[in-house]
């Protein structure tokens, strides 16, 4: 039976699938869920994290297997467009799997963490506090993320469980090697990130590991911002 189970959504690939391998080498069984099933270290499943009742039964059934002692609500995905053109079912698909998605997880693993006095880390971005042209549907998103983390860490400390938001600048994956790949992005990103890179998936790990790790007791709410200082920079 393993013990400390974390549910990693999003895990086959990019961030979540580097939090999944950080988890497993500091001795916590990581839960991969994904619509492809890919497990890089720890248990797979194929699940769509928009669909409720799939994640109701399929978090039963994890919890069967041993104690559920996080989760991290990473699945997520991007889509721009021209806000004036801006299609209703692209906000609504960004918001589904972003958002929505993150508070029916978070709901739904409730029960289990409670026994175990878990924690829940939020993959935000540094998008939740700038105004990014063409980008309102991935920024009102990410901001419901921050948002959200606030809410359940004042509702749920009383319960024994954290919730935190990690939130990320650029960071080379799947979801914008072609953008980053551009010769002027590469440029700009070099002037515009005081670290003057985009951030590496390994990175992000280690951070969201290390507050699973290192569990800091009084440290619930917060969303910190792990971009090579982008985000604050002038
Ligand atoms: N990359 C960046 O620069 C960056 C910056 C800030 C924040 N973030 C955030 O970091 C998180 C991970 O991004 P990433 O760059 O690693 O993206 P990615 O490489 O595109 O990976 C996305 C992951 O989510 C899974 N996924 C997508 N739709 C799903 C669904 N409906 N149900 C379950 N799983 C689903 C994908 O697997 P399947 O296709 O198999 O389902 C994949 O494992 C996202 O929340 C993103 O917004 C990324």
């Amino acid at each position: 039976m393993p013990d400390k189970q974390i549910i990693v959504t999003g895990a086959s690939k990019g961030i979540g699938a580097a939090i999944a391998q950080d988890l497993s080498k500091r001795g916590f069984h990581p839960v991969c869920l994904s619509r492809s099933g890919g497990a890089p270290a720890g248990t797979g499943h194929r699940c769509d994290v928009t669909d409720e009742a799939a994640v109701r039964s399929l978090f039963a059934r994890i919890a069967d297997d041993g104690p559920v002692v996080g989760l991290i609500n990473n699945a997520g995905l991007h889509e721009g467009s021209p806000s004036d053109t801006l299609e209703t079912a692209s906000y609504l698909k960004v918001m589904t799997l972003n958002a929505t998605a993150v508070m029916i997880a978070s709901r739904e693993v409730f029960p289990h963490l409670r026994k175990s006095k878990g924690r829940i880390v939020n993959i935000g971005s540094f998008f939740d506090k700038l105004g990014v042209p063409e980008n309102l549907s991935y920024c009102v998103s990410k901001a419901a993320v921050a948002a959200m983390t606030r809410c359940l860490a004042a509702e749920w400390a009383p319960h024994g469980i954290a919730v935190m938001n990690v939130a990320p600048g650029y960071v080379e994956t799947d979801l914008n090697r072609d953008f980053l790949a551009q010769e002027n992005v590469k440029r700009w990103l070099a002037k515009r990130v005081p670290m003057q890179r985009p951030g590496d998936a390994g990175e992000i790990a280690k951070l969201v590991g290390s507050l699973f790790a290192e569990d800091v007791a009084y440290l619930t709410g917060e969303t910190i911002y792990i971009d090579g200082g982008q985000g604050m920079n002038l």
